[in-house]
C-alpha cells in the first residue's frame, strides 16, 4: 500500500457493495434517509485527491487503466465514505475514570459536577496542561479516529472556561488541523467555540460577569482570528439557561459563527426551541423532547444529532426517541460526543450500533446520519458524505461483505483503509 503516493490514482474495485450515498447535498429524511445508493461489485476511482468516478467495476476499468491507477482490490468487502463525527470535544486532558466508577457506585453525573467535579475536573487539568501535551493526546485519539474510519470530526473547546483557557484550546486546535511533524493532519478537524460549557467556580453570584467576558472577549477573538467555525452552548439544567445561551449564540452569530446548541440532555428547558429560532446547525443530544420540539425541528433545517455513547456511558436506560424525529420528518445525524465525562468512545462504528439495538435506527439510516446528514450539519455536504464525482477521496473499506453486519458484530473495528483526500491515513489491508 505505501507504494501508492498521495498523488498517484487509486481505484478501488469489486467491492462486494458499494455505498455511494449519492446525490444531492442535503439532508436525508424519512424514506430517504434509508437509501444508500448501493452498488454490487462497486468501484471508486480517486485521483489528485478527489472522486473522478463512483459505479460498476466494469465501467469504470478503462478509465483507470488509462490513468495508470493503483489497483485496490475490494472484494468480499464493503467501500462507503468516510465517517463524519459531527460532535466531540477532542481535546482534553487526563481521564475521568474517577468519576466513572463513583457513578457505577450510584453517583449522577449532575450530582458530580453540582460537587466541582464534571466538566470543572477537567478544565482544572487543562488548565495545568501545556499545551505541547494537549496537542500529542489529541494526536493519539485522531489517529485512532482515522483507524475507526473516522475521515472529518468537530472539535469543540470548552474546557477552558474562562477566555485565556478558551484561547489556548483555540490554538491547540488550530495546531491540529494543521497537522504536527511536518505531516498533514490524517483527518479534518471543524472547530466549534463551546462558548458556555460550565461557569466556572466563583462566578456563582455573577453568573452575567461570565458571559460578558464570552460576549465582549473570547467571542470576538476567536471571530477575528477565524479560530472557529461554529458556537455552541450547554443549555441545560445545572448548565446554562435559555436566555444565557441566546445571548452567546446571538453574540456568535453576528460575528459570523453559526450556532450548535448542547439540548435536552438532562432536562426539557426550551433549548431545542432556541436552536431552530436560531436556525442552528445542529441541535445536539436531545434526550428531552415534547411534539412541539420535535414539530420544529421537523420543519427547520436544523440537524437533530443524537449522541447514543453518553447514554450508554451514563448507563441510562432511555435513549433519544430516534423514530419519532424521523417519523416526523427531521434530519437526524449521529456522533459520538467523544468527551472524557460522558462518551470516550470515538469509534463511530460501535455508535451505528447503540443507534440501532438502542434506538432502532436501521443499519442503512443509521450509515446516512452518520455520514451525509452530519456533513450537512457542519456545512461540508458539497465536498464530503458521499461518494459523488467531485467530491473529496474521503472513503473507508470495511472487512464485511454486507453493510448490516457494521452495526450487528458490535464493538468490532470493521475498518482495513482509511482513505482521507486520495491518501491513505491507515491500512491494514494486506495486499493492495
Ligand atoms: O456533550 N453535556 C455537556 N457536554 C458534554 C460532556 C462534557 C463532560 O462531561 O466533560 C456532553 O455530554
Ligand atoms: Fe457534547
Amino acid at each position: 500500500m505505501a507504494a501508492a503516493s498521495s498523488q498517484s490514482a487509486l481505484f478501488f474495485h469489486d467491492a462486494e457493495q458499494l455505498l455511494t450515498l449519492a446525490g444531492p447535498p442535503v439532508p436525508r429524511r424519512r424514506r430517504d434517509l434509508g437509501e444508500l445508493g448501493i452498488v454490487r461489485e462497486g468501484a471508486v476511482l480517486v485521483a489528485n485527491g478527489v472522486i473522478v468516478a463512483a459505479g460498476r467495476t466494469r465501467d469504470l476499468e478503462s478509465e483507470a487503466r488509462r490513468r495508470k491507477a493503483h489497483r485496490i482490490d475490494c472484494r468480499g468487502r464493503v467501500v462507503m465514505p468516510g465517517f463524519v463525527d459531527s460532535h466531540t470535544h477532542l481535546v482534553f486532558a487526563g481521564s475521568r475514570v474517577d468519576d466513572y466508577v463513583r457513578r457505577l457506585q450510584g453517583a449522577t453525573y449532575e450530582e458530580i459536577a453540582a460537587a466541582g467535579g464534571g466538566i470543572r475536573l477537567t478544565a482544572r487539568l487543562v488548565a495545568e496542561a501545556r499545551p505541547k501535551i494537549l496537542v500529542s493526546q489529541a494526536l493519539a485519539f485522531l489517529d485512532e479516529f482515522a483507524a475507526c474510519g473516522t475521515t472529518t470530526a468537530e472539535v469543540k473547546t470548552g474546557y477552558g472556561l474562562n477566555v485565556e483557557g478558551e484561547i489556548k484550546l483555540l490554538r491547540v486546535v488550530g495546531q491540529l488541523m494543521k497537522g504536527s511533524r511536518g505531516k498533514t493532519a490524517k483527518i479534518e478537524l471543524i472547530p466549534t467555540l463551546l462558548a458556555a460549557h460550565a461557569l466556572p467556580a466563583g462566578f456563582e453570584a455573577s453568573r452575567e460577569n461570565y458571559l460578558d467576558g464570552v460576549v465582549n472577549g473570547l467571542i470576538p477573538f476567536a471571530s477575528r482570528y477565524r479560530l472557529a467555525r461554529f458556537i455552541d452552548c450547554f443549555c441545560d439544567r445545572g448548565a446554562f439557561t435559555v436566555e444565557e445561551c441566546r445571548r452567546v449564540l446571538e453574540a456568535g452569530r453576528r460575528q459570523g459563527l453559526e450556532a450548535r446548541v448542547h439540548a435536552g440532555q438532562f432536562a426539557r428547558t426550551g433549548a431545542t426551541l432556541l436552536a431552530v429560532e436560531l436556525n442552528a446547525a445542529s441541535a445536539d443530544h436531545l434526550d428531552c423532547l415534547t411534539r412541539i420540539d420535535v414539530r420544529a425541528l421537523a420543519r427547520s433545517e436544523t440537524v437533530a444529532t443524537l449522541l447514543p455513547g453518553s447514554n450508554f456511558h451514563l448507563g441510562l436506560s432511555r435513549y433519544p426517541d430516534a423514530r419519532r424525529l424521523i417519523d416526523a420528518g427531521a434530519a437526524i445525524a449521529l456522533a459520538t460526543d467523544f468527551n472524557p465525562g460522558t462518551s470516550p468512545t470515538l469509534n463511530m462504528q460501535f455508535i451505528l450500533s447503540l443507534a440501532c439495538d438502542a434506538m432502532r435506527l436501521t443499519p442503512a439510516e443509521a450509515i446516512s446520519a452518520a455520514t451525509i446528514n452530519a456533513a450537512y450539519s457542519l456545512r461540508c455536504a458539497e465536498r464530503i458524505g458521499s461518494l459523488d464525482p467531485g467530491k473529496q477521496g474521503d472513503l473507508i473499506v470495511l472487512g464485511v461483505d454486507d453493510y448490516r453486519k457494521i452495526p450487528y458484530y458490535f464493538a468490532w473495528n470493521h475498518c482495513l483503509l482509511t482513505l482521507k483526500r486520495g491518501r491513505i491515513v491507515y491500512s491494514r489491508l494486506d495486499s493492495g
